[in-house]
């Protein structure tokens, strides 16, 4: 039998918010500058994909709260929005899972009190070595099934070589640190592999067969040229840094440079490495003014495969791996449900009757039920390219209704959530993540200002909502309030 697609609940939904779907434009310039040359030197040094735009973040902190308070970042990735926040004077917390975010968010605060001199001195060095002399087996490279054969020997034993130099020869614990976080950024440069959409993509010169296709991903540097011009960038980032630094000599100015200074020592991110899933229960409810976040997509985007290289170079095992891959908020195929192991959390620490909320609201979202209902049936009906989609898309949305209900609760009457989304289709069918989160938010007390669109315009009408495979989806920034 064929099942007709309908889209009552998303038509109603859309209608009840339609008035808050707004575009706006600023957002658009603000966004833009992601790539490429106008993010901030230590963004650039690597290439988180996922992160967003500084500029984004100072946008919304003026726009809606110039005046600096407690901020969080539940799914903070390298630290973006924690430090544009800090910058302005914030104090902030993040959460982040993955270890790839973490030593990156790590490596940023060691690198605002570095000593530069130093760092200058030990590269000096670092240039007049044969890094294959330092080679110690107790730093080799802990591949995984996904990662083996990566690099080609020469460059696998030169980054060892020097990966041991950084851990046996260098003192100043700072230092080694941002040495080594300088080789996990070029790892890809001097990989046979490409971060590509939902995977590694392999260089055929890596004579490791994925598929027919021919794939070359252009120049691969040797781990020498890539270390020097990593380090290089560094360097000139950090002189570019004090200069600006010195501009405040002038004693009109020092009492702004002296307030800068403290500022960005009382507002170091506080780091929490974890799933936000178990650590937003346990912080202190109505604490928190501003919440700027991008949760992962739904869209099967899966990171510890796209980042495995650097989970490796971490020391990542295989077990660990999968672990991360389940505990991440449900975004892949292979993520199973989570529902009895959140029961058993919220009833360990009391919360039995929060447990029920939540789980009822899920529940009781009708549009996400109806969509849940048409991909049940195309899966049925074998027209899901995976079947574990719909899976994925309950579980995405089972848990982001537990994250919802904890930034409400954790929030500060007048605090401001803001979250950046894409919304996405499978089998044609439209899943309009903006409304359905925003009215999930509603369910737990938050009043959505806007549903901000970016992009060409407002994506998709009432009339478009359920299966029409070609129209715009939405991506959004959506601004609740407490
Ligand atoms: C879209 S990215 C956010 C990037 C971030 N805005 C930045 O600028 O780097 C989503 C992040 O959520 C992290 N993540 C996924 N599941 C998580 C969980 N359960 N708890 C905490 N972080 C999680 C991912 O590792 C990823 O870094």
């Amino acid at each position: 039998m064929q099942i007709i697609s309908s889209s009552t609940q998303r038509t109603e939904l859309y209608e009840k918010f339609k008035l808050k779907i707004i575009h706006n434009s600023c957002l658009d310039r603000t966004l833009v500058s992601y790539q490429g040359n106008k993010q901030t030197p230590f963004s650039s040094w690597f290439k988180y994909r996922e992160g967003f735009s500084e500029r984004l973040v100072t946008y919304l902190l003026q726009t809606f709260k110039p005046e600096p308070g407690v901020l969080i970042d539940p799914f903070s990735g390298v630290g973006s929005s924690l430090f544009a926040a800090s910058a302005l004077g914030w104090q902030t917390t993040g959460i982040e899972l993955l270890p790839v975010g973490i030593f990156a968010t790590q490596a940023r605060i060691v690198i605002q009190k570095i000593d530069v001199e130093l760092l200058k001195l030990e590269i000096k060095k670092l240039t007049q070595i044969n890094f294959q002399d330092y080679y110690d087996q107790l730093f080799k490279f802990n591949h995984l099934a996904i990662t083996r054969g990566a690099f080609s020997a020469i460059n696998e034993e030169q980054l060892i070589g020097y990966i041991s130099y950084c851990n046996n020869v260098i003192q100043n614990k700072d230092i080694s640190r941002i040495l080594l976080y300088a080789a996990f950024c070029i790892l890809e440069d001097i990989s046979y592999t490409r971060k590509d959409g939902q995977y590694l993509r392999w260089d055929s010169r890596s004579g490791r067969s994925k598929g027919n296709s021919e794939f070359n991903k252009g120049e691969i540097l040797s781990f020498e040229d890539a270390i020097n011009r990593k380090l290089k960038q560094i360097i000139s980032d950090l002189n570019i840094n004090s200069i600006q630094l010195d501009l405040f000599s002038d004693d009109s100015l020092l009492e702004l440079a002296t307030k800068k200074s403290s500022i960005v020592k009382n507002t170091e991110p506080n780091l929490y490495e974890g799933s936000c899933l178990e650590i937003l229960p346990t912080l202190q409810e109505n604490s928190i003014d501003f919440v700027i976040t991008s949760p992962p997509y739904v869209n099967r985007y899966d990171y510890t495969r796209t980042y495995a290289l650097e989970l490796a170079f971490l020391g990542c095992s295989e077990e660990k791996v999968k672990y991360l891959r389940q505990k991440m908020l449900s975004c892949t195929v292979e993520n199973r449900d989570k529902r009895n192991y959140l029961e058993d959390y919220y009833t360990a620490k009391e919360r039995y009757q929060d447990f029920l909320k939540i789980d009822f609201t899920f529940k009781s979202q009708a549009a996400l039920q109806e969509v849940l209902i048409i991909l049940e049936s195309y899966k049925k009906e074998g027209k899901l390219n995976n079947e574990n989609i719909v899976r994925m898309v309950g579980n995405y949305f089972y848990e982001m209704c537990f994250v919802i209900y904890e930034l409400s609760r954790v929030l500060k009457p007048g605090g401001i959530v803001t979250m950046v989304n894409d919304n996405v289709r499978y089998a044609g069918e439209e899943i309009p993540v903006d409304i359905i989160l925003s009215d999930i938010a509603e369910s737990f007390g938050l009043k959505t200002r806007y549903i901000w669109t970016l992009g060409r315009g407002k994506g998709n009408s009432s009339q478009q909502m359920g299966n029409h495979g070609r129209t715009e989806l939405r991506k959004c920034v959506y601004i609740w309030e407490k």
